[in-house]
């Protein structure tokens, strides 16, 4: 079975429960899931999606759900998969690649992450305007290997992939929100103060284990991309310093950003461009 097959019989699957043409794609990261609730529809388990990849990391509920967000047709991941949990890049990113192919014209990823510089503090919302990703550029690209031409093109840009007319949109509703790039660790160990120090001296402002290689498949398949990070703890550049960045960290924190997260996707879902044609 080819990647199309694959897709297509995940989204018959996905069809069979709903008919909704999704018109964004969303992704809830770590501790993220709350705007779930607020999607007036149905609820589906990666679990029982052909070829779906299935969430073990906590924090991940792992379901897909299909409904009205705050006006708009979205299709949700609620709850993601990271390449730390073991699963190739291909793997990772077949869920977006569903979403994108169910209809999704715009993609939108949240996810957790840490903050690298003295700017930031806990709870800020930060756009991403770009990413470096090491990982990547050394082989783990989710576009490596047989390019299914009618999923998209061999070779894609890596330019202005956070869409800049949606970074400004988002900028227009909330003038606050800062922009920067995400650097991406595969993790699942945190980064050692020397990566720290490396990414902060590159101008990334934030570090996280997720959403890059689901960005390039989205690029992949033509969607137009806006992503934030939640900023959970601050990264520690310093060996000296003796903060322990942990998990229950990052548990701690989502707690006080989901309710920034809500209030600002309730304004910012309902004005995303509208697809012609649809
Ligand atoms: N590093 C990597 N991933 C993360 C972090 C971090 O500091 N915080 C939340 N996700």
């Amino acid at each position: 079975m080819n990647l199309c097959e694959k897709l297509d019989s995940a989204i018959r699957h996905v069809r069979a429960k709903s008919d909704l043409v999704p018109e964004i794609s969303l992704v809830l990261g770590s501790g993220l899931g709350a705007l779930a609730d607020h999607i007036d529809g149905v609820a589906i388990p990666y679990a029982e999606i052909p070829h779906f990849p299935v969430s073990t990391a906590p924090g991940h509920a792992g379901r897909l759900l299909l409904g009205n967000l705050f006006g708009r047709r979205v299709v949700a991941m609620q709850g993601r998969v990271h390449l730390y949990e073991g699963y190739s890049p291909e793997e990772v990113v077949f869920p977006q690649r569903v979403m994108a192919r169910m209809g999704a014209k715009t993609a939108v990823f949240t996810n957790a992450a840490g903050g690298i510089g003295k700017d930031l503090v806990v709870g800020d919302l930060v756009l991403i305007e770009d990413h470096l990703s090491l990982a990547m550029a050394a082989g783990l690209d989710p576009l490596r290997g047989t390019n299914e031409d009618g999923l998209g093109p061999r070779f894609v840009s890596m330019n202005k992939v956070y869409d800049p007319a949606l970074l400004a949109l988002a900028q227009s509703l909330f003038p606050s929100l800062r922009r920067s790039t995400y650097a991406h660790n595969v993790g699942p160990s945190f980064e050692p103060p020397a990566l720290i120090r490396m990414f902060g001296a590159m101008g990334c402002h934030l570090v996280g284990m997720s959403t890059v290689p689901e960005v390039i498949a989205a690029r992949h398949m033509g969607q137009r991309v806006l992503a934030l990070s939640a900023v959970t703890n601050i990264a520690v550049p310093d060996l000296a310093s003796d903060h322990v960045t942990s998990e229950a960290e990052v548990w701690e924190s989502v707690k006080i950003i989901q309710p920034r997260l809500l209030a600002l996707m309730r304004v910012l879902i309902p004005a995303l461009p509208t697809t012609r044609g649809e």
